[in-house]
């Protein structure tokens, strides 16, 4: 297998990939406001839900040319709340909306340097407290409308999602994975991912997957479960073919191509993340 794996800024170093070479592209983004994974201006830091998804449905038009005209794109986006950690604003934030000296003084690594979500000043309509804000559908709305055609929502269930404290709502145990491609006819092994019905005979798998969620040792925390990866692969790519991770992370994409005969490039910004997967790859090869 042929993998390019790098570190460093995904939109440029696909200047390095030949156009129209890639036959599938699965990952998932920064979410908006969720994590601090590389600090100021990274995709998922924007000031509101309507610009995070402009600019990730930008960063994906950017990757566009070097699809194959039959490519798959499976993109995995989560919600988040209006408010959410909210409460945490008085430590992180001064009444100017700056990081407060103390927050500063924590040198934290990922995640907590900085409040969760930007304040944003309630409108009562889409910007208020406990609002589901629908970002996944309104990403898939905005790629629609830039030429991206929708082929699946496919519903990515958690069985082993850990029970929330709220009382007031359900909860959450679902993630949205977009299946798009770029043309009416394009690549897709269904055969690859059937599975035995009632009768006996092998069926389509419909589009709810319960795959758990695959915990991993380190500081990412936002890791895909092979699985999920797996079945994408097997149906979103031929034997031999190249796959795409533009928000590497720690490598699921990269280790789950190579195990099924597929060529991988992967980019990941975080150097630490990018040494994870360095040696979660080398430890998947002599584990196999
Ligand atoms: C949700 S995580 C991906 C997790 C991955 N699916 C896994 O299984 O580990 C998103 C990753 O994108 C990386 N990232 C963010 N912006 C990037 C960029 N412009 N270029 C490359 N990587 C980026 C972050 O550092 C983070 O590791």
């Amino acid at each position: 297998m042929k993998h390019t794996i790098a570190c460093g800024d995904t939109l440029e170093l696909i200047k390095q990939i030949e156009p129209a070479s890639i036959d599938l592209l699965v990952t998932s983004p920064p979410y908006w406001a969720k994590r601090v994974y590389n600090g100021d201006g990274e995709i998922g830091s924007e000031e509101t839900p309507e610009a995070y998804v402009s600019r990730l449905a930008d960063f994906f038009d950017e990757l566009r040319p070097y699809l194959k005209p039959t490519a798959n794109v499976f993109i995995n986006v989560g919600d988040t709340y209006f408010g959410s950690g909210a409460g945490a604003w008085s430590k992180y934030l001064d009444n100017d909306g700056n990081v407060t000296q103390a927050q500063k003084d924590r040198k934290e690594k990922y995640f907590t340097t900085k409040p969760l979500q930007p304040k944003i000043k309630q409108n009562g309509k889409l910007y208020q407290n406990k609002q589901l804000l629908l970002i996944p559908s309104r990403f898939a709305i905005e790629m629609q409308e830039r030429g991206w055609l929708l082929r699946d929502d496919i519903i990515w269930q958690k069985p082993n999602r850990i029970p929330a404290s709220v009382t007031d709502r359900l909860n959450n145990t679902y993630e949205h994975v977009f299946h798009f491609v770029l043309n009416k006819k394009y690549f897709f092994d269904l055969d690859a991912i059937k599975v035995l019905g009632a009768n006996g005979r092998m069926k389509n798998p419909g589009d709810v997957w319960a795959i758990n969620t695959q915990p991993l040792t380190g500081n990412h925390t936002a890791t895909f479960p092979e699985q999920l990866v797996e079945q994408i692969v097997l149906c979103g790519s031929p034997k031999d073919g190249i796959v795409f991770d533009p928000f590497l992370g720690t490598g699921t994409t990269w280790i789950v191509s190579d195990r099924l005969g597929r060529n991988c490039i992967g980019f990941e910004i975080n150097q630490e993340f990018f040494d994870f997967a360095q040696s979660r790859f080398k430890e998947s090869r002599v584990s196999e």
